[in-house]
């Protein structure tokens, strides 16, 4: 690694949604508590960031979030019977989930005012270095994790890297687009980025997924407040400002990507993790085939 690139120590999880499309489940329970196989969505993201080496856990909360923070707890109560109960490889689940003292940290947005707000919020505990952010709702299945693959990428480049995938060109406007300098058939070097542009707009089909490793610089321009696409205050348009200042690459990472906000790849997730699990692997893929 090239000795003038700061390690990227903390990740930041914008966790404030509502989660209304999963209504009426996530009128109590925030989404990203919502399981794939035996696990939250949540817990997923954070195993992914540390598998990265990842050492702060920064989460953006908002309201009726409280859950999220008592997940990662240490749970006295449970341990002990667990023990008791000689439950030896329950136990061991519950403690992986479990985050070590003064490593999680939390940050709240008090209004839903778009995902570049949502990074703002964490500022002060990010500070001057920089930072990934994962956002939960995106769920990629690799044996390496796809922070951990852009962290290669970045020690390569430096500056700023983000995760992408192409998609097809009727759906550019659910995500942040790339305009394109230069493409070596898995990096990509950016000189435009796009927010939701319409189809017939979108300077590429190669699309943000919820990854980004950035330098603590896109906070200047974050704490502009500007509004763009929806009205919201646009991470999106915040990182086009460091084009042309600081490095800029997308990387197309490999594994299986699920959108897990939206209820089919929420499924398709729990059908592919928990086909691969050995435990009711194989009595899934009878379920499956049953209902074929
Ligand atoms: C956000 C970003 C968008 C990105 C997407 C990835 O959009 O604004 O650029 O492509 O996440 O999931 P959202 O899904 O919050 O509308």
């Amino acid at each position: 690694m090239n000795k003038n690139i700061k390690p990227v120590r903390k990740a930041v999880f914008p966790v404030a949604g509502l989660g209304t499309r999963f209504l009426p489940a996530t009128k109590e329970m925030p989404k990203e508590m919502l399981p794939i196989n035996d696990r939250p969505l949540i817990q997923h993201v954070v195993e992914e960031a540390r598998a990265a080496g990842i050492e702060e856990f920064i989460f953006v909360t908002g309201r009726h979030k409280n859950m999220l923070e008592e997940h990662f707890d240490f749970q006295p109560e449970l341990e002990s019977t667990l023990i008791s109960r000689n439950k030896d490889a329950m136990l061991k689940k519950v403690r992986d989930s479990e985050m070590p003292a003064g490593k999680l940290f939390t940050t709240r947005q008090p209004k839903p005012l778009g995902l570049g707000h949502a990074v703002w919020c964490a500022h002060k505990l990010v500070g001057n270095e920089p930072f990934a952010i994962i956002l939960p709702d995106d769920l990629v299945d690799y044996k390496e994790g796809c922070l951990a693959q852009m962290i290669n990428t970045y020690n390569e480049y430096g500056g700023n890297v983000v995760a992408v995938k192409d998609v097809p060109r009727a759906e550019t406007s659910k995500y942040g687009i790339l305009d394109i300098e230069s493409d070596n058939g898995t990096e990509v070097s950016i000189r435009g980025l796009v927010e939701k542009p319409d189809p017939a707009d979108a300077p590429s089909t190669l699309s943000i997924i919820g990854r980004y490793i950035l330098q603590p610089e896109v906070f200047e321009h974050l704490s502009a407040f500007e509004t763009g696409a929806g009205d919201e205050i646009q991470l999106t348009d915040a990182m086009a400002k460091l084009l042309g200042r600081q490095a800029f690459h997308g990387l197309r990472f490999k594994g299986n990507h699920f959108d897990c906000g939206s209820r089919l790849g929420f499924i398709a997730a729990n059908i592919a993790y928990s086909l691969k699990d050995p435990e009711i692997g194989d009595g899934v893929g009878k379920i499956l085939k049953d209902y074929s």
